[in-house]
């Protein structure tokens, strides 16, 4: 077996740990973890599924002067001579992907698990493929830009894997794929490894928002003088933008008219049932009359471009249903969780088909009473 394929194997199985210990032929001692018989002991203290891991970053940080998380990514003496940086692949998104694949069974991952599940991907940000940016030159055209796989997209353009420089921790959406993991069960706020500075940027965005999108998305602001983009918030149009985590969102999926200001993620309570990690559609509508949240504020990137699913409207905002990982429910809503790395819908935009955006989306916001 290369090393690579054996390495594949393990962390495979690493990663399903659900099924019992680690494997052994990683050199990981298979003693279960005092108090979890369900982990080695190495499992629990390569920070994978780790006591330290409590905030899911894996191998990706908490590291202590206890923990035994950089092995797992670098061979210290004999790796390949293709490899850089002592890592056992020739490219870091290759790197990532030993671990986050999804086009193996059972499709686990942030790409491949549209694929995996027999359906066309509609949209994506594709890896190691193009250099090209839509909207990427302040005047609304493309860009070509110097990306760090050898010029091409790459997991590290927009993830720091030490999970160093990163924005502020938001809650997502995403059902996370172990199933043993100790927050399975809360409400995970993470940074997600989200560069402050995507890309080739060179200023620093703290939290995650439309900001961080334009770093590269340069053209699709509002405000540039010669292009005229839908209107969006970003730190161009005022002096405290609204951000993933910070967005008004209907009270309840009943509400017509009232909203507080939260998470589009995953909530964790909700204020209008009292109920803990719920997840929810109601930041995508936003009624009319606007609201005072509303007041001197504009829609954000996210509001429109996020995984496909169905939103319903103001005052039957339709229930977020994610029963599963990695799309297995045909019926869940949204199915997959993986925007912005890849969706079924046309530019990655809510409520679409793969070829065509709909009337629908523009509803959300803009009922038929507004328009004049
Ligand atoms: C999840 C995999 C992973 C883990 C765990 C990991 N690293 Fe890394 N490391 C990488 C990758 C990928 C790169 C290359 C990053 C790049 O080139 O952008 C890297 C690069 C480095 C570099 C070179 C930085 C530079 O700019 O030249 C050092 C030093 C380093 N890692 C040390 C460590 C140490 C120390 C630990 C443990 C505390 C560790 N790494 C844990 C994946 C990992
Ligand atoms: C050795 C296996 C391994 C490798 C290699 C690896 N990861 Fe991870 N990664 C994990 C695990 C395990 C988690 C934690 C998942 C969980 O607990 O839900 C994780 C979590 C993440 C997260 C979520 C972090 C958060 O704070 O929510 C991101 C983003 C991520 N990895 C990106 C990457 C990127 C980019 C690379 C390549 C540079 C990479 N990973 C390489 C195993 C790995
Ligand atoms: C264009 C930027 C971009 C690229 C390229 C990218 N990601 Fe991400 N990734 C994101 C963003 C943004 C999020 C957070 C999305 C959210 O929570 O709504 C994310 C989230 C993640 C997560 C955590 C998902 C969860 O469970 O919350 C993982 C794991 C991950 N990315 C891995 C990767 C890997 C591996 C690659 C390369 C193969 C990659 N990403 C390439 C932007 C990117
Ligand atoms: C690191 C730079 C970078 C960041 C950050 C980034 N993008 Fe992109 N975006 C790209 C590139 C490059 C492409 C072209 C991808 C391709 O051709 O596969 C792209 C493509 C797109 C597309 C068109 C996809 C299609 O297939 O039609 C949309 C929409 C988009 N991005 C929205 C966003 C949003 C929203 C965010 C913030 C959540 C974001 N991007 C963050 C670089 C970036
Ligand atoms: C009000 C909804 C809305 C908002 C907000 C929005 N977009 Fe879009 N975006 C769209 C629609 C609709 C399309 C598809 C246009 C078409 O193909 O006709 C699109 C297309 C795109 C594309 C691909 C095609 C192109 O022309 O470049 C990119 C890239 C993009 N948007 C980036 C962004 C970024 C970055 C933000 C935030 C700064 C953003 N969008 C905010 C609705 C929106
Ligand atoms: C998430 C909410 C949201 C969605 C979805 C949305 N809009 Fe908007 N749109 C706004 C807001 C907010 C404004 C600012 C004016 C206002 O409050 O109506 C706006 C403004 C506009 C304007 C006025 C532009 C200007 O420069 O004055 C037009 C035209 C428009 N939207 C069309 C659309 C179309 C077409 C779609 C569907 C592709 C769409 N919008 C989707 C929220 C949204």
């Amino acid at each position: 077996m290369r090393p690579s394929i054996r390495f594949i194997l393990f962390v495979s199985v690493a990663l399903i740990a659900s099924f019992g210990a680690c494997d052994a032929a990683l050199g990981f001692s298979e003693t279960p973890y005092a108090g979890r018989s369900d982990y080695g002991d190495s499992c629990w203290y390569s920070n994978c599924h780790a006591v330290a891991n409590t905030d899911g970053t894996g191998p990706h940080g908490n590291y202590s002067t206890t923990s035994q998380t950089c092995s797992l990514c670098h061979t210290l003496h004999d790796a390949s001579n293709s490899g850089i940086k002592l890592l056992p692949q020739a490219t870091v998104t290759s790197m990532c992907f030993m671990c986050h694949d999804g086009t193996g069974s059972p499709g686990s991952g942030v790409y491949g698990a549209i694929i995996g599940r027999g359906l066309t991907v509609g949209a994506e940000h594709s890896v190691n493929a193009t250099s090209v940016v839509p909207g990427g030159d302040p005047d609304g055209g493309s860009a070509t830009v110097a990306f760090s796989e050898s010029g091409l997209l790459g997991c590290g353009d927009c993830h720091s894997v030490h999970g160093n420089n990163t924005v502020a921790r938001f809650a997502g959406e995403r059902a996370r794929s172990s199933s043993n993991d100790t927050f399975r069960n809360t409400e995970l706020r993470s940074t997600r490894l989200l560069k402050t500075r995507p890309g080739v940027a060179t200023t620093s965005v703290a939290e995650y928002g439309s900001d961080w999108c334009l770093s590269c998305h340069l053209g699709r602001s509002s405000g540039s003088a010669v292009v005229h983009n839908h209107p969006v918030e970003s730190s161009l149009t005022t002096s405290a933008p609204y951000v993933y985590d910070r967005v008004p969102r209907m009270y309840s999926n009943s509400s017509t008219s009232t909203q507080v200001l939260g998470t589009m993620g995953r909530l964790g309570t909700d204020p209008a049932t009292g109920l803990t990690r719920v997840r929810h559609n109601r930041a995508f509508v936003m009624p009319w009359p606007r609201t005072t949240l509303q007041t001197g504020h504009l829609p954000i990137c996210m509001q429109c471009h996020e995984d496909t699913r169905y939103v319903g409207e103001v005052g039957a905002v339709a229930a977020s249903v994610v029963s599963v990982r990695d799309g297995s429910s045909s019926t869940d809503n949204p199915r997959f969780q993986n925007f912005p790395h890849e969706t079924l819908g046309y530019r990655m935009l809510v409520e679409s088909t793969r070829t065509a955006y709909t009337d629908d989306l523009c509803l959300n916001c803009h009922p038929l009473a507004q328009l004049p």
